[in-house]
């Protein structure tokens, strides 16, 4: 493994959602202009790469994950040439750059797609994706029960070129991202090649989107799950296959001087992903594991050590708390948790959950929560705007809701635009400071409640989130690096807290509603911060972190 992929295996990424990160031409959309101005904003919180969401051509049915043309740039981010000067840009303030690839499916307006419906059924045109005539006298029904998982089937009919209705597309996704049929090796060529074109770039690597995806049962058999179609479809996932493609994109990037690959990985908790970062395979999967628990100490270190014991041997997994497809820390954590030892689909419908929120609550937890995180033995991903300790804004005007998730299930999913609000720069400016678009034409809208968080008035503050957050990135690279295995301090049974030490720090998370007091055994006599402020080391408050230093923990 090359320096710089180690350090992304152990550093700090930060997740820039394009769309909604700075605006930078004044129409109401993020772009790389915007990004390129704000990148020293990235760079000070101390982070080693920004992964940016897909910004290849695309219709956005589904934001970005429908894309047309996988070699350039959608003209709504800006030029090809703009983002090679973001590369440019972001490697000159010490930051690497991940794309997104999203090698499961395109975009109905992609060429091979648009071919395959002027071809006839058979042909090596619609051999690129899964077509197949549909069930019933006259082909009127799918060719399986399927589920998307945007809800509905997961199978659209098309019409023939001859004007009659036809043969049936998979979509795993909304009908506009038909599934690439990975069985055929003209999809694995062409997707080496765009890694490659890439990469010639400058790019250092790729975050991939359903990794777990690709392939498919080869007999596309009904789901025959007893709770269908509430349970996860094993036939539409998590293939034996898949690991060909990924052995093929490590020999690729190995080859190309060392390119990194992180998958996401969205396996029902407790099911191991440890095959996928075998030591010729991806450098890391993401820990959704963690993601999903509640603000329970046992549950969440089971996560963690399923986690690290997965990947054991090869790296360490990739941490973290929130992304553009769940709701933002601060809301999760304040709200009530689900049921205790809840089931897989329980478990991740928390990660999108419109209970009522105790937002003071979550705030203190989700400190809490990157703290513990940030001392992980890890990467740890930030998506944008959790530096601010930004909310989701769940009561959206069902108007301007865009999710396709919103729009296929009918409104009764409300899906995940409420993480995606254009940030707010700065309190005083209009759209807080996102864009000079004029007010309310961004393509999301900012509830007026986001003033308070705008990083304007949190850098004036030396104990706002933002500060917090900072401190502990700075403190991470000196406590925790270099990396070392993690040693549990707490007893299973000590309680609700979560006690470790990892590099030269200890970590201590005290997860309940009254002060934990540091047993005197764990000779914790350094504190080096904790999240709430409080200054006792022996003492730590309800709901907060606190970190110590140990010169002589080295491991
Ligand atoms: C996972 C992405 O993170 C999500 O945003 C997207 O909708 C699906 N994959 C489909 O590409």
């Amino acid at each position: 493994m090359t320096d710089k992929v180690a350090k992304l295996c152990t550093g700090v990424i930060y997740q820039v959602y394009l769309r909604s990160f700075y605006d930078g031409n004044g129409d109401g959309i993020g772009d790389l202009v915007g990004l390129r101005e704000k990148l020293p904003a990235i760079a000070d919180l101390g982070c080693d790469a920004i992964w940016i969401n897909p910004c290849y051509p695309s219709p956005q049915h589904d934001h970005g994950y429908d894309i047309s043309d996988y070699r350039s740039i959608n003209p709504e981010y800006g030029t090809f040439a703009d983002f090679l000067q973001l590369i440019e840009q972001a490697h000159a303030y010490g930051l690497q750059v991940l794309m997104d690839i999203v090698p499961n499916h395109c975009s109905v307006e992609h060429a091979w797609f648009q071919a395959a419906l002027h071809s006839a059924p058979d042909s090596p045109e619609r051999n690129r994706f899964i077509f197949r005539s549909g069930r019933g006298e006259n082909g009127e029904l799918p060719p399986n029960n399927w589920q998307s998982v945007f809800g509905g089937s997961a199978w659209s009919r098309i019409t023939e070129p001859s004007g009659e209705a036809g043969q049936w597309y998979l979509h795993l996704f909304d009908s506009s991202q038909p599934d690439f049929n990975w069985r055929n090796p003209e999809v694995a060529q062409e997707f080496l090649s765009i890694l490659n074109f890439w990469y010639d770039c400058g790019v250092d690597g790729f975050r991939i989107d359903v990794a777990h995806g690709n392939f498919k049962s080869a007999d596309l058999g009904d789901d025959t799950s007893p709770d269908f179609p509430y349970s996860y479809n094993w036939r539409m996932w998590n293939q034996p296959e898949v690991h060909d493609i990924y052995r093929s994109w490590r020999a690729c990037g190995d080859e190309r001087g060392g390119k990194y690959l992180v998958g996401e990985v969205w396996l029902p908790a407790g099911v191991a992903k440890g095959e996928y970062v075998r030591p010729d395979e991806l450098h890391q999967a993401f820990a959704f594991d963690l993601l999903v628990q509640p603000w329970k100490a046992p549950e969440m270190r089971a996560a963690i050590d399923f986690a690290l014991t997965e990947c054991a041997g090869n790296n360490f997994p990739a941490w973290a708390l929130a992304n553009h497809d769940v709701h933002r820390a601060v809301t999760r954590y304040g709200q009530n948790q689900v049921a205790d030892n809840p089931s897989a689909a329980a478990m991740i419908a928390a990660g999108r959950n419109f209970a009522q929120t105790d937002i003071e609550l979550g705030t203190r937890r989700a400190l809490a929560a990157i703290a513990l995180v940030l001392a992980l033995p890890g990467s740890t991903f930030i998506y944008q705007g959790e530096e601010l300790g930004l909310p989701e804004y769940l009561d959206i005007p069902d108007a301007a809701r865009q999710d396709p998730i919103w729009l296929r299930s009918q409104g009764v999913d409300k899906g995940r635009d409420g993480c995606r609000i254009p940030l707010p720069w700065d309190a005083e400016k209009q759209n807080f400071g996102f864009s000079t678009a004029e007010k309310h034409t961004l393509w999301l809208p900012q509830p007026e409640w986001f003033a308070k968080y705008a990083r304007s008035r949190q850098e004036k503050l030396s104990d706002s989130f933002l500060a917090k957050y900072r401190k502990l990135l700075k403190l991470r690279a000196e406590i925790f690096h270099p990396i070392g295995n993690l040693q549990w301090l707490s007893d299973k049974d000590v309680g609700n807290v979560l006690a470790f030490r990892a590099g030269r720090g200890v970590c201590v998370v005290n997860l309940a509603a009254q002060e934990f007091s540091v047993p005197s055994t764990w000779n914790l006599t350094n504190l080096a911060f904790n999240t709430a402020g409080g200054c006792q080391a022996e003492i730590i408050p309800a709901n907060s972190a606190s970190w110590y230093i140990c010169e002589n923990s080295a491991q």
